[in-house]
C-alpha cells in the first residue's frame, strides 16, 4: 500500500481524491465500488469524479473488491488506502486526502463514530448507508455543531434507507395541489423476485444490535430538546389494525420498524423550523428562488412504513422473525444465538455469505405511497372529518441493498461534488432536507429508479 504511506495532497493544494469509499471490501462496499466506476472520468468525461480511492483495513480484500467491481474490464487506476476505524490516525490521513468519504463500514453503531469524527475534524463531507436511528441521532447530537463550524456535511441514510421514503413522500406530497391538502401518507414496501430474496449478514447484524439498544435510543431522545412538529391539516389518523389488507395494491401489510419514518419525520421537523429549506453555502439569487419554490410545494403529512406481502402466510413469517429478534435481541445469549444462526432465525431471509449475484440481479422493489387528505382546508377543519381524497404514487427500482443503495449513494455523491455551493455549508442532516431541492429524483430516474403517479381520486372509507 505505497499510496497509504504517501499522505499528501494533489496538484494545487486541492484534495488528491474526489472521493474515498471506506469499507469498499464489504458486501455492499464492493457493489458501491462497481457503481462508482461507471462515473469515473475515464468512462464519463463530464463526471466530477476524476480520481477515487478505496479504503479499508485489508489490502488483499480491497484489491479483490476492485477486481470484482471492474470485471470484465481491465483494472482501472484506483488507489488503495489503509484505514482502520480503530486507528484514528489512519482515518485522519484518509480524510486529509479527499473532499468526500462514502462510509460503507457497518454496523454503524459499532464502527461509525470515529469516521464521522475524523471527517468533521478535517472538514471533508461524509455520506453513509446507515439505517440505524440510534447512530444517526447520536451523531447529530455530538457532531452537528462542530460540523457546522468546520463546513463538513454529515448525511446518513443515503441508501435504500431512507432516500426512496424521503423522495417518495415528497413526490406524493407534490401531487396535492390547492385547495386539496394531504393528511397522511402510508408507504408499503414490496420486495419481488423470481428467486429467493436474501440479505447479507451485515444488515441483519445492524438490525439485531438496533433492537438490543432500543433503550439507549429512548434515553438519548429524552435528553435532547424537542424538535418542532409540523402542523398537518385534519385530525391525526387512528393507529389501525396490526395486520391489514390493502385492496388497492393487493398486499397484506404489517408495520415495518425501519429507519424511514424516523428520518422522514426529522426532515419534516427541520422543514417546519426552516420553511424555505436550508440555505446553500454560496447560493446565487436564482438558486435561492428555486429552493424556496421547491419547498413551498411540500406539505407535511403523518407518515409510516409497512411491509407488504402477497400472502398472509408471508406476514406471519415476518411477525415470527420480528418476535425472534425482538425477544432474543434483548439478552446477550439471545443475541449470540441470533448472530450465530442468522439463516435459522431470519427464516432464510439473511445469510452469512449474502445473496448470490444472480439473486441480486433478479430482485426488485416497489414502494407504494397511499396518501389520504381533504379536498379543501375547510373539509379538513370539520370535527371528525374523514379524508375524502386519495392519491397513490409509487417508487420502483432494482434490488434494495446492493443495487438501489449504491445507485442512490453515488448520485448523492455526484450532487455533492458538482453542486456543493448550493448545499448547506456544514452540519448533520437527513438526506431529504439536503437533496430534496436538487435534481436527485431525476438522476435516480435516469439510473433505473422510477417515480409514478398511480391514481388520484375520491377516498373510500
Ligand atoms: N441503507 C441500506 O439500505 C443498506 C443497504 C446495504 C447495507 N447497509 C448497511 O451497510 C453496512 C455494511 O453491510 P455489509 O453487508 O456490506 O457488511 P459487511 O459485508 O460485513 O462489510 C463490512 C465492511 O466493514 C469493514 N470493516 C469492519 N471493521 C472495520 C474496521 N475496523 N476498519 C475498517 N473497516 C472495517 C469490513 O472490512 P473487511 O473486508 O476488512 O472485513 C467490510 O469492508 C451495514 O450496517 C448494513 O446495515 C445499508
Amino acid at each position: 500500500m505505497a499510496e497509504a504511506a504517501e499522505h499528501r495532497q494533489g496538484v494545487g493544494g486541492s484534495p488528491r481524491y474526489d472521493l474515498i469509499i471506506l469499507g469498499a471490501s464489504g458486501f455492499t462496499g464492493k457493489y458501491v465500488v462497481r457503481e462508482s466506476l461507471k462515473f469515473l472520468a475515464l468512462n464519463t468525461p463530464s463526471s466530477p469524479f476524476k480520481s477515487i480511492a478505496l479504503a479499508g483495513r485489508n489490502p488483499t480484500r480491497l484489491a479483490d473488491a476492485l477486481r470484482w467491481a471492474a470485471h470484465p474490464d481491465p483494472l482501472p487506476h484506483v488507489a488503495l488506502l489503509a484505514a482502520d476505524v480503530g486507528d484514528p490516525a489512519s482515518l485522519r490521513r484518509m480524510c486529509a486526502q479527499t473532499r468526500l468519504v462514502l462510509n460503507c463500514v457497518g454496523p454503524f453503531r459499532l464502527y461509525g463514530e470515529p469516521v464521522v469524527a475524523a471527517c468533521v475534524d478535517s472538514g471533508c463531507d461524509y455520506l453513509d448507508i446507515c439505517g440505524e436511528p440510534e447512530f444517526m441521532e447520536r451523531m447529530e447530537a455530538k457532531y452537528h455543531q462542530r460540523a457546522l463550524e468546520k463546513g463538513s456535511l454529515v448525511i446518513s441514510a443515503c441508501g435504500f434507507d431512507s432516500v426512496p421514503a424521503e423522495l417518495g413522500l415528497m413526490f406524493n406530497s407534490r401531487q396535492w395541489t390547492e385547495p386539496a391538502v394531504v393528511n397522511q401518507v402510508e408507504a408499503y414496501l414490496s420486495l419481488e423476485s423470481e428467486r429467493r430474496i436474501v440479505g447479507n449478514f451485515g444488515t441483519y447484524q445492524s438490525a439485531v444490535l438496533g433492537v438490543a439498544n432500543v433503550e439507549k435510543l429512548q434515553e438519548l431522545r429524552r435528553s435532547r430538546p424537542r424538535r418542532a412538529r409540523p402542523v398537518i391539516p385534519g385530525p391525526a389518523p387512528s393507529k389501525g389494525s396490526i395486520v391489514e389488507h390493502q385492496n388497492k395494491i393487493g398486499l397484506w401489510a404489517v408495520k415495518l420498524p425501519s429507519a424511514d419514518s424516523v428520518v422522514v419525520r426529522k426532515t419534516l421537523s427541520i422543514l417546519t423550523e426552516n420553511p424555505h429549506g436550508l440555505p446553500g453555502a454560496n447560493e446565487d439569487a436564482g438558486h435561492i428562488e428555486k429552493r424556496k419554490a421547491f419547498w413551498s410545494t411540500i406539505k407535511p403529512a403523518h407518515f409510516g412504513v409497512k411491509m407488504g406481502l402477497k400472502s398472509l402466510l408471508g406476514i406471519f413469517r415476518l411477525i415470527i422473525i420480528g418476535m425472534f429478534i425482538g425477544v432474543l435481541g434483548r439478552t446477550a445469549f439471545g443475541r449470540w444465538l441470533l448472530l450465530k444462526f442468522p439463516s435459522v432465525f431470519s427464516l432464510g431471509w439473511f445469510r452469512e455469505k449474502g445473496p448470490t449475484e444472480d439473486e441480486v440481479e433478479c430482485a426488485s422493489f416497489k414502494m407504494w405511497f397511499i396518501g389520504h387528505g381533504y379536498s379543501s382546508r375547510d373539509a379538513a377543519s370539520q370535527s371528525n372529518a374523514k379524508p375524502d381524497m386519495e392519491i397513490i404514487t409509487r417508487v420502483t427500482g432494482p434490488e434494495i441493498g446492493y443495487l438501489t443503495t449504491p445507485i442512490i449513494l453515488l448520485q448523492c455523491a455526484l450532487i455533492l461534488l458538482s453542486d456543493r455551493e448550493n448545499l448547506p455549508k456544514g452540519g448533520s442532516y437527513p438526506p431529504g432536507i439536503v437533496f430534496g431541492p436538487t435534481d436527485l429524483q431525476e438522476r435516480l430516474e435516469k439510473n433505473g429508479i422510477s417515480f409514478d403517479v398511480i391514481s388520484k381520486g375520491a377516498a373510500h372509507a
